[in-house]
C-alpha cells in the first residue's frame, strides 16, 4: 500500500484569500507539504449560484486529487457553505471546511449584537442558516454582504482609497448599532484587519476562523494517521489562473521552498 502520510495537504479557494488559512496551517504544521489552488479567474464565488459554486468546487478538488493530496481544506467560506456536503458525498477523502465564526462571537459578545461580514453566497446558504439557528436566539446578527471587497483584494488594491471607502460604508453603521464583535466570514478579509482597525479602533473585537481551521486540520491528520513523518523541509506549490502578482505579494515572506505556478485548470 502507498504511504499517504508524506503526500501534500490540498487547499483551495476562489482566489488568493485562502492563503490566510494556508499561513495558519503552515505555522501550526510546518512539516506538512501543501498544494494551494487559487481559482482567481472565477472569483468572486460569492455572487454565483449554488450549482456554479458546487461545480467549481468539484473541479478544484479533482485537480488537487490528481496531485495526490491526502486531505483537502476548503479555504473558502462560500465554497464550504454551498458545496462541502456534496464534496464529502462524492470524494472518499477527508475534507476540512471553514464557516463564519458566529458561535465563538455569540459566546464573546457582551452587547448581544454581532456583525458578520461575508459574501452573499455564504450568508444565503442553508448551512449558514443552520449554524445561525444553533446560537442563542436573543443575539442580534447584523449581516453585511461585502460586495466588491474580494475583487479589490484580487487586484492587489488592499490599501487603496476605494477599499477604505467601501469598508467604511459597510462597517461604520455597526458602530452605531452596538456591535461589539465583528466576524470576518470570508478568507480574503483577514488581509483587511489593519484597515478595519483604523475604522473601528478597539471598540469591536474582530474574529476569524483561521486558527480553528488549522487546529482542526491537525486533529483530522492525527485521527486518520496522516501526519507527515519526513524530516525534509516542507515544499509548497501555489497554482493560480490569474492575479499571480497579488498571490506573490501575500505569500512573499515565505518564499523559501515555495513555487508559484500560473496555469489554467
Ligand atoms: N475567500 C472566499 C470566502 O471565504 C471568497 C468568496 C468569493 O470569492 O466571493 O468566502
Amino acid at each position: 500500500m502507498v504511504n499517504q502520510q508524506n503526500f501534500p495537504i490540498g487547499i483551495f479557494d476562489s482566489g488568493v484569500g485562502g492563503t490566510s488559512i494556508w499561513k495558519e496551517i503552515h505555522t501550526l504544521l510546518p512539516n506538512e507539504n501543501t498544494i494551494y489552488l487559487s481559482d482567481s479567474k472565477n472569483a468572486p464565488y460569492g455572487e454565483k449560484s449554488e450549482q456554479a459554486i458546487i461545480d467549481l468546487s468539484i473541479k478544484n478538488t479533482s485537480f488537487l486529487l490528481k496531485q495526490d493530496c491526502k486531505l483537502i481544506v476548503v479555504a473558502c467560506n462560500t465554497a464550504t457553505t454551498n458545496a462541502i456536503k456534496i464534496l464529502r458525498q462524492k470524494f472518499d477523502i477527508p475534507f476540512i471546511g471553514i464557516e463564519p465564526a458566529i458561535k465563538p462571537a455569540a459566546l464573546k459578545t457582551k452587547t448581544n449584537t454581532i456583525g458578520i461580514l461575508a459574501t452573499q453566497g455564504t450568508l444565503n446558504s442553508a448551512l449558514f442558516e443552520k449554524t445561525a439557528n444553533t446560537i442563542d436566539q436573543k443575539i442580534i446578527r447584523k449581516e453585511i454582504i461585502g460586495n466588491g471587497l474580494v475583487n479589490l483584494i484580487e487586484d492587489g488594491k488592499l490599501y487603496s482609497s476605494e477599499m477604505t471607502a467601501l469598508l467604511k460604508s459597510y462597517i461604520t453603521p455597526l458602530l452605531a448599532e452596538n456591535v461589539d464583535c465583528l466576524v470576518l466570514g470570508c478568507t480574503h478579509y483577514p488581509y483587511l484587519i489593519p484597515q478595519i482597525r483604523e475604522i473601528v479602533g478597539h471598540k469591536i473585537q474582530i474574529i476569524d476562523s483561521g486558527e480553528a481551521v488549522a487546529k482542526q486540520t491537525k486533529a483530522i491528520l492525527a485521527k486518520f494517521k496522516l501526519q507527515n513523518t519526513s524530516t525534509l523541509k516542507s515544499k509548497h506549490e501555489f497554482y493560480i489562473n490569474k492575479n499571480k502578482a497579488t498571490l506573490e505579494m501575500l505569500v512573499q515572506s515565505e518564499k523559501e521552498n515555495v513555487r508559484f505556478i500560473e496555469t489554467d485548470f
